[in-house]
């Protein structure tokens, strides 16, 4: 809290030059949260000493006042009043319609874009001028970018005089392509899409070009203009000015699914608000909130404006996804196949609703490329289910107490050497380097699911040379067995009676186990269903394996390669007796007088779920209560649907049990078919 004078313009200066920074380049030393919080504190300080405050304090104006441009605003480019919470959005919008003297009928609820405020200048028809936000009143002229934003045309389809206004942006593909360029130029990347498009759009001289992308959130005529048509544009609500906007030629958010809509109700607008928040994750652009308008002119009109904000309009800010946090620690974990991968150790922050204390740092290039140091603040992303992720460091914030990473010169779990030879990096003894666990993975309960085999009991196999990998449990003898420490009859003949029953798991288990990178659960089923036994799959080359669905060429060769190194693992197997099939697979029929009519491989018609897609999500009951989620999933596949883990538009039931949480709200924005374990339980009874 702010109590004295000295704090107090200390505050202000600190807020003038994050904010400066944030609406110029983008660099703001601070995040949003933060910056919100200290404005805040500002604000609380001059409502107890209003003699004291600063004529450059940044609160009641557009951008913090900390910008100004040589470009006047035709219609002064204001700011959004926030809200944060349900109960806050109410209360605005009763206070609204109480201070109209009647309801609102119509709001536009539509996205907050997270870029940069432009204004578009069309003339007949001719895009013209670009000028950014500036101080509200007026901004820079930024026109050098015509032609380089994608949904803001040259020309409109009709030879008006209009000003456009929206965000510039950068999506995830612009994104990445713009830190390649950068990359390749001077070896260094942009720290987040928004600060990328802002650099962009102000770029003069940059021997590389950067395409960004506009969304439009208004249109303007301008206000000398006392033509028909620009009284017309005046009286339009603004969903049509938008629709209107869209039939130019200019993009709006109409071309996502978060686009915008007409509510009638606050219900209705709380419903808009949950759908774009559960979406927010997966869109290829940020967003930091909801913008919620009277959709008609003339309550726009009657509300009119405070000095910075319209007070038909409001922010409805969603939690933030980005945030700085200081960089304590780097951890280097070994993974089954052995590649080492360097984890972040972050000071913890809430982010998106959840507290963050690691994140991933990919690789060791990625590491070298970004320039991080312990002890960086560095700006951390986490958003929906994604897995935590350090974006980059800030720079500007060093002390001089950072210190380089260490980066680890042998394996830092064997001490063997490091094959440095990839991106990714790997222990030259690749699985063997961490044998315990790969064996562990492969009598795990979702793969082969060998009771009585705990890590302690693998080492002591291990150490007597009993066994050097998955393989070898399968010719393990009673004798040998026995004579280990503390190995009873009873314990020594249920584990190798477990060893014999996990021969029968079907080829999906066997292709899990062998942890071939990338191919997890779903995935081994989805492989061991396309081809139906080992043999096939081993016969498969890059283009074969491609064929299988969620499998592209970036990882076929992948999975190729790591078989062939495989090979003497899966001969012993084979050597051991085991199969390796899918049971219910047909070969699919050869041509010829001799071909049989079997059903095609992974032929699922008439079966109950085929054809849907399928989650589950809660704790299951009754019948299904026992079953992990691999085996509810390997139940769904057996029923002849696609089970997946998150919900979508493409999903076509949920299964929800006690304690369902997000994926459950999901569903039922998305208006999936929800079902419980019982009523489910019914439908898959005979595959149970
Ligand atoms: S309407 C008179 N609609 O957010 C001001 N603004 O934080 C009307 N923004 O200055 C603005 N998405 O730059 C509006 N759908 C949207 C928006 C949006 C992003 C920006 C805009 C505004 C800032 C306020």
């Amino acid at each position: 809290m702010i109590t004295t004078q000295e704090q107090y313009s200390t505050a202000v200066a600190e807020a003038r030059t994050a904010a400066a920074a944030y609406y110029t380049d983008g660099t703001s030393a601070i995040d949003d949260d933060a910056y919100d919080r200290l404005v805040r504190e500002i604000q609380a300080y001059e409502e107890a000493h209003p003699e004291a405050v600063l004529a450059t304090s940044p609160t009641g104006k557009v951008a913090g006042g900390a910008v100004v441009g040589d470009v006047p605003h035709t219609v002064p480019m204001l700011s959004l009043d926030n809200v944060f919470s349900a109960g806050q959005l109410v209360a605005w919008a009763t206070s609204l319609e109480r201070r109209l003297g009647r309801p609102v009928e119509a709001w536009s609820v539509e996205p907050k874009l997270d870029g940069l405020a432009i204004s578009a200048r069309y003339r007949h028809g001719r895009l013209t001028q670009l000028v950014t936000r500036g101080d509200g009143v007026a901004g820079e002229d930024v026109s050098h970018a015509i032609g380089t934003i994608a949904g803001l045309p040259a020309r409109l389809a009709e030879p008006v005089t209009v000003e456009l206004r929206g965000e510039v942006m950068m999506t995830a593909k612009q994104f990445e392509d713009a830190c390649a360029k950068r990359q390749a130029h001077d070896g260094t990347t942009f720290a987040n899409p928004r600060s990328a498009a802002a650099g962009t759009l102000r770029a003069q001289d940059r021997p590389y070009v950067c395409e960004l992308t506009f969304f439009g959130y208004g249109a303007l005529p301008h206000p000398d203009d006392t033509s028909e048509q620009a009284a017309s544009l005046r009286e339009l609500p603004h969903s049509e000015v938008m629709a209107w906007v869209a039939a130019q030629g200019a993009q709006t958010p109409a071309v996502t699914d978060v686009g915008g809509i007409v509510a009638t109700t606050l219900e209705e607008i709380q419903e808009r608000v949950e759908h774009i928040a559960v979406r927010r994750a997966e869109l290829p652009f940020g967003i930091d909130g909801i913008v919620i308008k009277c959709d008609l002119a003339a309550d726009q009109a009657l509300a009119g404006f405070g000095t910075r904000a319209p007070r038909w309009a409001i922010a409805y800010k969603l939690p933030a996804t980005e945030k700085i946090t200081k960089l304590l620690d780097v951890e280097w974990n070994v993974g089954r196949s052995g590649i080492i991968a360097p984890r972040a150790v972050l000071e913890p922050v809430v982010l998106d609703g959840s507290t963050v204390s690691y994140a991933t740092l990919h690789n060791v290039a990625d590491i070298t490329r970004r320039g991080l140091m312990l002890g960086d603040s560095v700006v951390v992303y986490k958003a929906g289910d994604v897995i935590p992720r350090v974006e980059a460091p800030v720079v500007h914030l060093r002390t001089g107490d950072e210190r380089p990473i260490p980066i680890p010169q042998v394996c830092p779990l064997c001490g063997d050497e490091i094959d440095a030879s990839q991106e990714r990096w790997r222990c030259v003894r690749g699985r063997a380097c961490r044998v315990i666990a790969s064996i562990g993975y492969a009598a795990g309960r979702d793969q082969l699911d060998i009771e009585g085999l705990a890590e302690s009991r693998i080492q002591q196999m291990l150490d007597a040379g009993l066994i050097a990998d998955f393989a070898d449990l399968f010719f393990l003898t009673r004798e040998q067995v026995l004579g280990l420490e503390r190995m009873g009859a009873t314990s020594t003949d249920n584990l190798l009676a477990a060893i014999e029953r996990a021969k029968a798991q079907p080829l999906s288990r066997w292709f899990c186990a062998l942890g071939v990178r990338g191919t997890g659960r779903s995935m081994s089923r989805r492989i061991a269903r396309h081809f139906g036994s080992m043999d096939a799959i081993r016969a498969a080359d890059a283009e074969a394996i491609e064929a299988v669905e969620g499998i592209g060429p970036k990882k076929a060769p992948g999975v190729v390669a790591e078989l062939a190194e495989l090979a003497p693992l899966i001969d012993k197997l084979v050597a051991a007796g085991v199969t390796m099939t899918e049971p219910g697979w047909t070969p699919p029929a050869t041509p010829g007088p001799d071909a049989t009519a079997g059903a095609e491989p992974g032929d699922t018609s008439g079966l109950p779920l085929a054809g849907m897609s399928v989650v589950v999500t809660g704790s299951m009951s009754g019948a299904l209560e026992a079953l992990t989620r691999n085996q509810m999933n390997e139940l769904i596949e057996r029923a002849g649907g696609k089970s997946s883990s998150s919900v979508s538009k493409k999903t076509s039931l949920l299964v929800a049990g006690e304690n369902a949480g997000s994926k459950r709200a999901k569903a039922e924005t998305l208006g999936v078919r929800i079902v419980g374990p019982k009523e489910f339980a019914g439908l898959v009874s005979k595959f149970i």
